[in-house]
């Protein structure tokens, strides 16, 4: 079954060792469910295809693809490190106990309140423009304390994914550029400074099936090494190649594995790194790790059937917790959870609850006949999901469930009405 999943004897989905069906019925719906196994499978395997080719690896988990803390604290038990973006993506990786030489923080308008907890905490700061060069200098100087930072280069490669989702191109917000000279002129910036400058970062995109953008990425990037080594006599600790391994999203589609990504990008490591001393390899995979180990259970509402065109299946959740199919067109499979045998079906489009007519999670999909209560279960709901969802119509969002063999728990509650108003106040005049 499409990502991990099974179907019993009796043609019910299984999480684990339990129907969803089941998981619906105890904790409600829109539910999403995370296989706490295949997560950890993921991450031994991704860690494996690299681990067994380079010596030192860091695989630091980019949070923002799911930063709920059971997820986060499975990943950092398996010895994951953090690529976060926030400071509370930075809160949530201590708070779950991954050590700060492991954390890598990354973004292009980190604060100074935040820039001054990550120098607190010791962990690496990605940087991502001149400006911020200084003013890492400044903070570090000012709470005397020494900031290991690495520099985000942006090597102007175009990569085929949604524009959206492609970070390392020439006109990208994200990064120093490499052409224009930006980059070398960020490194010696550092140095002056004062700054620990220990690493080199780069991330071209999200959602990448095609590994050859990795491997000019990577060469660019080892390439502007050398040209640090000969120029500013700098040997670098870490050389983080950021995420964006694509999964699948269709039954019977293959990605690119782990293996096939490292088979590409180490030997363009190695013959760089040639005489030098060794350095850590840090990955930042977040989709690879989670979304295959989440599915997003929905109720069928009713079914509305139009002379001439395909019938619509409304469901209790949509673009509110599922917004990538608004946002950028992403296609999400979909089943019923139970099978009951009967052939046919026919073609529907499936809408969400909100009062928006874009609030479509899927169009043209061909299912077996939908009666109103069914289980629409939405695959690969692991990543990018909840991490994005909102509150639009003021409808609170899903709670999360941790599937563990035989074991579920919830591991996010449903928000409530209260908790949609819980910020919200009258002025004193009302
Ligand atoms: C800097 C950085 N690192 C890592 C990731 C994770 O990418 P993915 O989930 O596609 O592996 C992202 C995603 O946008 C990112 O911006």
């Amino acid at each position: 079954m499409f990502g991990g999943f099974r179907l019993d004897e009796e043609g019910h989905l299984r999480a684990g060792g339990l129907r969803v069906s089941e998981l619906a019925e105890r904790f409600g719906t829109p539910l999403f469910v995370l296989d706490e196994d295949r997560i950890r499978e993921n991450y031994r395997r991704f860690r494996q295809a690299f681990s067994s080719r380079w010596e030192r690896v860091v695989v630091a988990y980019a949070y923002k693809a799911n930063s709920a803390l059971a997820v986060c604290r499975v990943l950092q038990q398996e010895g994951a490190g953090a690529e976060v973006v926030s400071e509370g993506e930075l809160r949530a990786a201590l708070k779950v106990g991954v050590p700060p030489e492991r954390i890598f923080f990354n973004g292009n308008a980190k604060s100074e309140a935040e820039i001054e907890l990550a120098v607190e905490k010791g962990v690496k700061i990605n940087l991502d423009s001149l400006e911020e060069v200084e003013v890492v200098g400044e903070v570090a100087g000012r709470l005397g304390k020494e900031a290991e930072v690495g520099l985000r280069v942006n090597p102007g490669i175009e990569v085929p994914t949604h524009p959206y989702i492609a970070t390392g191109v020439k006109d990208s917000k994200f990064g120093l550029e490499l052409e224009t000279g930006e980059a070398l002129e960020g490194f010696r910036k550092a140095l002056e400074v004062g700054l620990r400058v220990k690493g080199i970062h780069f991330h071209l995109g999200s959602q990448l099936l095609d590994l050859r953008p990795f491997e000019e990425g990577t060469r660019k990037v080892m390439e502007f090494a050398g040209l640090l080594k000969r120029e500013l006599g700098l040997e670098l600790e870490f050389v983080d190649v950021g995420g964006g391994l694509g999964v699948p999203e269709r039954p019977g589609e293959r990605g690119p594995s782990p293996e096939d990504l490292a088979s590409r990008v180490v030997p363009i490591l190695e013959e760089h790194a040639e005489g030098g001393k060794p350095f850590t390899l840090v990955l930042e995979p977040g989709r690879y790790l989670v979304g295959d180990a989440g599915l997003l259970l929905l109720r069928v509402e009713y079914v509305k059937p139009r002379k001439g065109g395909a019938t619509w299946i409304c469901v209790d959740g949509g673009t509110n917790l599922l917004l990538r199919p608004a946002l950028m067109g992403t296609y999400y499979h979909m089943e019923l959870a139970d099978r009951r045998g009967e052939g046919g079906g026919e073609v529907v489009n499936v809408g969400g609850p909100l009062c928006q007519a874009g609030d479509v999670i899927g169009r043209g999909r061909r299912l077996p006949p939908v009666r109103r209560g069914d289980l629409l279960v939405v695959f690969n709901a692991g990543a990018y999901t909840l991490t994005m969802a909102n509150q639009y119509n003021s409808r609170p969002r899903a709670a999360v469930v941790m599937v563990k063999g035989e074991k579920a728990e919830v591991i996010r509650k449903r928000e409530s009405c209260e908790d949609i108003w819980r910020y919200d106040t009258l002025p004193s005049w009302l």
